[in-house]
C-alpha cells in the first residue's frame, strides 16, 4: 500500500474511532400517555420511564396529569415539550368568597431544587390583599387591570369587589421572589389568578381561561452505571460537572444531545434558545485535532489543552493511545509504520478499553 492511502487510511481509522469513543447520550423511555394524553419527555410519571427529576403524576381515576407542588397539585392543561414549559391550571375560589382553595398551602409553592420554575409569561392578579400589600412595588393602583378582572361579569370573581376585600394588585410573574411561587396568605392577598401571555388590550371576556405556564430546564444526558445503560449512539462516562462522580451516557461525537427528544442526534430540535447548547461540536474539534495532528506532529502537545477540559480521564486515555497510534501511522515518512493489520488491532484494543467498565480511572 502507498504510503499516502495509509496516510489516508489511518486518519479515517482515527476519526471512526474518535466517533466510536466520543460524547455521546443514551436510551431514554418516554412515559406512557396518561389516558390519552402524551407525556412528553423528561417528564416522567413513573420510575422506568422520562428523567427522574421532572416527575409530574398521572392520577388513575380522572387520568389526568397533574403537577405536584411542595404541599398541593394541580391539574396540567397542556405541554409544550419544544419550549419546555406546561401550564397549570390554577386553584379556583371558594365558593361565594373571594379566597382561593390553595390558601392553606399559601399558593403555589415550588421547591427549588427541582427543574421548575414559573415563566415571566404570567400575568397574575392578587385579589382581597390586605393593606400591607400596598408598601409592595405591585401594581395596586385603581387603574390596576386586576378591577377589570373582578369588574367583569363572566369571571364569576364578583365578590373580589366587595368593600370587605377591594384591594387588588397586577404583576408580570418571573422575578426572583415568583419564580418558585404564587404566595397568598392570610396577611397578605387571599386569592390569585393568573393568564399566560396575556394582551392586556384584549377585553376581559376575550382573556383566555386562567393558567399558570411552568417552564422547565433542559434535561442533561441520562445518568448510567454502565455501557448497558446507554444505547448505540452514546458511551457512559463520567460527568465533568460532577467532577467525576456522577456517569451519564454522552453522546458519541458528531451527535450532539437533544434535550428535548431526549436521544442524540444529527441536529437538535431547538425552538428555545436558552434551552439549548451546552455541547461542544466535536466533530468540529476532531478535524481540528487530526490536521494540527499531522502538521505538528506533536500529538501530546496538543491533545492535552483541547481535550482535558470536560472529558473523562478514560476519554483522555483513549485520545492518548489514539495520538500514538497516529504517531505511528505518520510514521509513513520513515519507512517504519505499523502495518494495517496492525494499526487495526490496536484500534480494536483501544476500543475495548475505552468500552470496558472496569478500566481504573
Ligand atoms: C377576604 O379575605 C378575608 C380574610 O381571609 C376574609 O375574611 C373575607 O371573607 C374575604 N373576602 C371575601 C369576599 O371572601
Ligand atoms: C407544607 O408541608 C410541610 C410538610 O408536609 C409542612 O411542614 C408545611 O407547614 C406545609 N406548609 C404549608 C404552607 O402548608
Ligand atoms: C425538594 O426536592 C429535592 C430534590 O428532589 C428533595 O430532595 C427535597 O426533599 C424536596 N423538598 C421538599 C420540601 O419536598
Ligand atoms: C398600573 O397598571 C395600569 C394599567 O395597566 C397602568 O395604567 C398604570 O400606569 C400602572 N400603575 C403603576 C404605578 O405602575
Ligand atoms: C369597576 O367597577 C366599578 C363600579 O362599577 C367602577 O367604579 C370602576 O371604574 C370599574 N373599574 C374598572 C377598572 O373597570
Ligand atoms: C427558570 O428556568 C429557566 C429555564 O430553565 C432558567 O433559565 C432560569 O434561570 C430559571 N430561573 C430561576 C430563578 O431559577
Ligand atoms: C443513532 O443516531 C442516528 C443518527 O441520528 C439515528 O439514525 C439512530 O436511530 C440512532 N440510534 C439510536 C439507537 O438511537
Ligand atoms: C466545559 O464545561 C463548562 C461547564 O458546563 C462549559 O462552560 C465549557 O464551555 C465546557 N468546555 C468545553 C471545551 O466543552
Amino acid at each position: 500500500m502507498n504510503p499516502p492511502l495509509k496516510l489516508l487510511l489511518c486518519t479515517a481509522a482515527m476519526v471512526a474511532l474518535l466517533t466510536f469513543t466520543g460524547r455521546a447520550s443514551s436510551a431514554i423511555t418516554r412515559c406512557p400517555n396518561c389516558g390519552t394524553t402524551p407525556v412528553p419527555y423528561p417528564l416522567s410519571t413513573n420510575p422506568t420511564c422520562g428523567d427522574q427529576s421532572y416527575k409530574i403524576r398521572c392520577d388513575s381515576t380522572t387520568e389526568t396529569l397533574q403537577f405536584d407542588t411542595l404541599n398541593n397539585s394541580y391539574p396540567i392543561t397542556s405541554i409544550n415539550p419544544s419550549i419546555q414549559r406546561l401550564v397549570i391550571k390554577p386553584s379556583a375560589l371558594l365558593p361565594n368568597t373571594c379566597v382561593t382553595s390553595d390558601l392553606v398551602h399559601e399558593g403555589v409553592q415550588l421547591n427549588s431544587s427541582l427543574p421548575f420554575n414559573v415563566t415571566s409569561g404570567n400575568t397574575i392578579m392578587y385579589m382581597n390583599c390586605s393593606t400591607l400589600i400596598l408598601r409592595s412595588p405591585l401594581n395596586c393602583s385603581s387603574s390596576s387591570l386586576c378591577h377589570a378582572y373582578i369588574n367583569s361579569s363572566t369571571r364569576g370573581v364578583a365578590r373580589c369587589g366587595d368593600a370587605s376585600s377591594s384591594i387588588c394588585c397586577t404583576f408580570r410573574a418571573g422575578g426572583s421572589t415568583t419564580s418558585y411561587m404564587i404566595r397568598v396568605r392570610e396577611s397578605g392577598c387571599r386569592a390569585y389568578t393568573s393568564f399566560v401571555n396575556l394582551d392586556t388590550n384584549l377585553a376581559v371576556d376575550r382573556w383566555p381561561d386562567p393558567g399558570l405556564e411552568i417552564q422547565w430546564v433542559s434535561p442533561r444526558e441520562p445518568k448510567c452505571v454502565s455501557q448497558a445503560d446507554c444505547d448505540g449512539n452514546s458511551t457512559c462516562g463520567s460527568d465533568p460537572i460532577l467532577g467525576g462522580s456522577a456517569r451519564r451516557c454522552f453522546c458519541i461525537s458528531g451527535l450532539e444531545w437533544d434535550p428535548v427528544k431526549g436521544v442524540c442526534a444529527e441536529e437538535v430540535t431547538c425552538q428555545n434558545p436558552s434551552g439549548c447548547g451546552g455541547s461542544t461540536d466535536r466533530t468540529a474539534l476532531i478535524a481540528v485535532y487530526v490536521q494540527r495532528m499531522m502538521d505538528e506532529e506533536k500529538l501530546m502537545d496538543t491533545i492535552d489543552p483541547m481535550l482535558r477540559e470536560n472529558v473523562s480521564d478514560l476519554e483522555v486515555d483513549t485520545m492518548k493511545a489514539l495520538a500514538f497510534l497516529a504517531a505511528g501511522c505518520l510514521e509513513d515518512r520513515r519507512q517504519n509504520r505499523p502495518s494495517m493489520k496492525e494499526v487495526t488491532e490496536e484500534i480494536e484494543y483501544i476500543i475495548s478499553i475505552a468500552t470496558s467498565e472496569t478500566v481504573k480511572k
